[in-house]
């Protein structure tokens, strides 16, 4: 079976307009072909705007970094979902663990974005993950079923194969820390259990994110179980973020 990656570049809040700018020129003259991996970027709000109009008639997505889940209203500094579609964003990334570590997400309030993104055509891309502390206490797979069942409650299962899932243990973030590829593929498996279990019936996209690199994608490449990668720290250096896209596209050839 043709195998399909899903490289997204979360460039958190890094990159100006201008900066922005000049990425996507570097990106459009190093990379050697138009890669058959879907990128998605998901810059900060005020650049992806600016983005849709630099990479409008490319094949590459645009993601926002968050949203709110109520339609409209007295919800300042809050961004709504019918805001990104009307400005031709398709995917958001939804619970990622600086915003429940630092800005106080819960799976509750990550279940009603991940909803509020389905109803509104956007794409989540969801994440979840372990600390270092749920590991060293052998809890990782049971977290991960924990964020899994309360982030997905009430999600109809017809929509759950609409939703691309973000292994991220929290240790390996911008540590340089990356995790094995036995935990990541226990991991994935265990997400993919999960989500069959509560009803999927299509196969779901499971990326890897933490401290991926042009160092280490042969590697992750390799395990069966990653669909993609989402990728910080690595995704604002052009070179390095292009590396990792022709390694892929090198793995990807020589598989089929
Ligand atoms: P990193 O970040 O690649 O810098 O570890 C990944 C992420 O936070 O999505």
């Amino acid at each position: 079976m043709k195998k399909e990656y899903i490289i997204v570049a979360n460039w958190k809040m890094n990159k100006t307009i201008d900066e922005s700018e000049i990425f996507v020129n570097n990106f459009n003259n190093l990379l050697l072909e138009i890669p058959t991996s879907k990128v998605i970027f998901c810059p900060p709000f005020l650049t992806l705007f600016y983005m849709n109009e630099l990479l409008k008639d490319s094949p590459y997505g645009l993601g926002a970094q968050n949203l709110h889940w109520e339609e409209s209203g007295a919800y300042t500094g809050e961004i709504s979902a019918a805001m990104l579609t009307s400005s031709g964003i398709s995917h958001v990334i939804i619970g990622h663990s600086e915003r429940r570590q630092l800005f106080g997400e819960t799976d509750k309030t990550v279940n009603m974005k991940v909803q509020k993104a389905l109803s509104s055509g956007l794409t989540p891309i969801m994440c979840i993950g372990e600390t270092l502390e749920d590991r060293k206490n052998n809890k990782t797979l049971t977290v991960l079923e924990y964020q899994l069942n309360n982030g997905l409650e009430n999600v109809a299962a017809g929509d759950l194969g609409k939703i691309i899932f973000a292994y991220e243990p929290i240790w390996a973030i911008g540590t340089g820390e990356r995790a094995e590829p036995e935990q990541i593929d226990e991991a994935h498996r265990t997400i993919r259990n999960v989500v069959e279990s509560i009803g999927v019936e299509e196969n779901i996209s499971i990326l890897y994110g933490g401290s991926v690199k042009s160092i280490n994608i042969n590697e992750l490449l390799n395990i069966n179980e990653v669909n993609g990668f989402l990728i910080g720290g690595a995704s604002l250096d052009v070179e390095e973020f292009v590396s990792i896209i022709h390694q892929t596209e090198k793995h990807i050839k020589k598989d089929n």
